[in-house]
């Protein structure tokens, strides 16, 4: 399965969130090169954890930012960084309890999620808090 290029991942025109966005999509590249390598747990359980913290602070990063500048687009794009949430944490309790490996399957939903929530919610986002936001 090809791997999310960093270089391909778009500028938001934010730079703290772009920088979060590769720290991101480092993280999903080092889970498929781990589950590639044969699914060791003790390669896994880490990033898993790590990609869930990741993901937590930087969505809480955003929503400050969106709720500073009031956007008016917040109520929605919470709404949607709660359900890839739950998401996620369903897939770490599933790990956790070890009735599921991580898999392909994760993977790529994970990846398209981020890859479609970066270039059109981040990015209407971007746009307008270059537009009419506090920076
Ligand atoms: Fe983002
Ligand atoms: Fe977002």
């Amino acid at each position: 399965m090809a791997l999310l290029n960093s270089s391909v991942v778009p500028s938001i025109g934010i730079g703290v969130f772009d920088r979060e966005h590769l720290e991101l999509v480092e993280t999903i590249n080092e889970l498929q090169a781990a589950v590639d390598a044969g699914g060791e747990r003790s390669a896994i359980g880490p990033l898993l954890s790590k990609l869930a913290k990741d993901t937590k602070a930087h969505f809480l990063s955003e929503e400050a930012m969106m709720a500073a500048s009031k956007y008016p687009g917040l109520a929605l794009h919470r709404m949607k960084h709660q359900r890839l949430l739950e998401q996620l944490n369903a897939l770490l309790m599933r790990y956790a309890r070890d009735d599921s490996t991580m898999n392909m399957h994760s993977l790529n939903f994970l990846r398209d999620w981020l890859n479609s929530h970066i270039q059109n919610d981040d990015l209407n986002f971007g746009l307008w808090q270059n537009e009419h936001g506090k920076r």
